[in-house]
């Protein structure tokens, strides 16, 4: 796919979300030091708390993923219970069980409905359209550069306040990460 530039993509995705909506448009990821978050179609970490973080803080909202990662789902996993899961493809044939499949980031925010909160779960391809036009970034930011193929866009200063963060402990061989919340800042 041609890489669109960032006005392109907030165009595109504006379309859906007008800047004036009261819905929020929220990106949830665990991200390495590195910003990396995947490698060979899979996540880089298996974290517990952060699987049950994930759980609760998406619980009821609506998912909106790329084809790539509804595929690294494992198949007793996906749907994602108890949420609307949306799978984003150029492929107007592709069927995903359970999940509603959309032609592009608007058209699943659309599908979203009046939904007052979106989350886009990813993969790499999906934040990078979606991070122009996101309210909220949920990061679980892990203490860990590990090699990957996949990663999140940069968090710029400027654009992002801190509002929160919760740090948990590293146990065994799991690194150390926190959970960490940003808001877009209103210029
Ligand atoms: N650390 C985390 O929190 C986290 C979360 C999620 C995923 N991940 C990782 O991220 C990696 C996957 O990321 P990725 O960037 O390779 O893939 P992805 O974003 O999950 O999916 C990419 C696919 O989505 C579709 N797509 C993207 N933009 C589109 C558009 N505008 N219109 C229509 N379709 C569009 C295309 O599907 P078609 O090719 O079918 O057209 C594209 O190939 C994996 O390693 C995964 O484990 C990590």
């Amino acid at each position: 796919m041609a890489k669109s530039t960032g006005d392109e993509l907030k165009m595109e995705s504006m379309r859906a979300i007008p800047p004036d909506s009261l819905r929020t448009v929220a990106l949830i990821a665990a991200v390495g030091l590195n910003r990396a978050i995947g490698k060979d179609g899979q996540l880089l970490w298996r974290l517990p708390e952060d699987m049950r973080h994930f759980r609760d803080t998406t619980r009821g909202k609506p998912v909106v993923m790329g084809r790539k990662t509804w595929e690294s789902l494992p198949e007793t996993f996906r749907p994602l219970p108890g949420r609307l899961n949306i799978v984003v493809t150029h492929n107007r044939e592709y069927s995903a069980r359970g999940a509603l499949v959309a032609a592009s980031l608007g058209d699943a925010l659309q599908m979203a409905g009046d939904a007052p909160e979106i989350f886009v779960i990813g993969g790499a391809e999906l934040y990078r359209q979606a991070m122009p036009i996101a309210h909220r970034l949920h990061l679980t930011e892990v203490a860990d550069r590990p090699d990957a193929d996949a990663f999140f866009p940069e968090v710029n200063a400027d654009a992002w306040e801190e509002v929160s963060r919760e740090a948990v402990r590293a146990a065994g061989t799991v690194p150390d990460f926190a959970f960490v919340e940003y808001r877009r800042r209103k210029h």
